[in-house]
């Protein structure tokens, strides 16, 4: 084939490949339902939790208590703001950014966010909970995907957050400084690499919340 015929075959496919103003819109206030990747594994459509919530640590007298969980450079801390990030222009109405939402369908976790293609929440095999960079779906080697549950609160309640499958299962915050905060949050699997001892255990309660960012970073 010529290449003047190559670039007309392929040319009306990188125009629908284009997302455009509108196709983003659609996404608006529901967490993206794909994922995209050049992996055929994880190409696979999640429909994640009609509801986003905010997750509070909980674990009572220890300085993390009733502390919420923040997304911040691909892990999860207490005791800092969420790092997040509006492609403004073009668009012109992100959420503020600065509360962190999840949604769960099945046993996998999503950052809830506008951005297209979503967000994934995974374990790595060392314990440290981390999501997707916006626009990808690589993961850590040996990440775990599958284990999530969320126990939804009844009558306006708080609901409840978990991790658990064959690896292990909790949620721990491990301190980063001497003084403690910010904490990192980990799940207390086998291959759990660290100071054990210096982590606090604790219930990740969850609250529902609007969707609070464009995308996580
Ligand atoms: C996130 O990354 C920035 C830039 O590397 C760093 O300054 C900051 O301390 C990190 N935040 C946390 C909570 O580790
Ligand atoms: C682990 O943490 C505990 C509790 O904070 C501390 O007493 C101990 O010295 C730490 N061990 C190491 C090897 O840092």
């Amino acid at each position: 084939m010529r290449l003047s015929a190559i670039l007309l075959v392929a040319l009306p496919l990188l125009v629908a490949a284009a997302p455009t103003k509108r196709e983003e819109g659609k996404h608006r206030h529901r967490i993206s339902t794909t994922s995209t990747s050049s992996t055929a594994s994880s190409t696979a459509t999640v429909l994640p939790s009609p509801i986003p919530f905010t997750i509070i640590a909980a674990h009572s007298a220890s300085p993390i208590h009733l502390q919420a969980v923040n997304a911040v450079n691909q892990s999860f801390f207490i005791g800092v703001p969420p790092s997040s990030y509006c492609p403004a222009p073009p668009v012109t109405d992100c959420p503020a950014g600065t509360t962190t939402t999840v949604g769960v369908n099945g046993k996998a976790a999503f950052l809830a966010v506008e951005v297209p293609g979503g967000q994934q929440i995974f374990v790595r095999r060392h314990g440290a909970l981390g999501f997707t960079a916006p626009h990808s779906a690589t993961l850590p080697a040996g990440a775990y995907t599958s284990g999530f549950s969320l126990v939804p609160g009844t009558g306006g309640g708080l609901g409840d957050f978990g991790f658990a499958n064959a690896a292990g299962q909790g949620f721990l915050a491990c301190p980063t400084t001497p003084a403690g905060p910010p904490y990192q949050v980990f799940v207390d699997v086998k291959g759990f690499k660290g100071n054990r001892t210096a982590c606090i255990g604790f219930d990740a309660l969850t609250e529902s919340a609007p969707v609070g960012a464009w995308e996580y970073t």
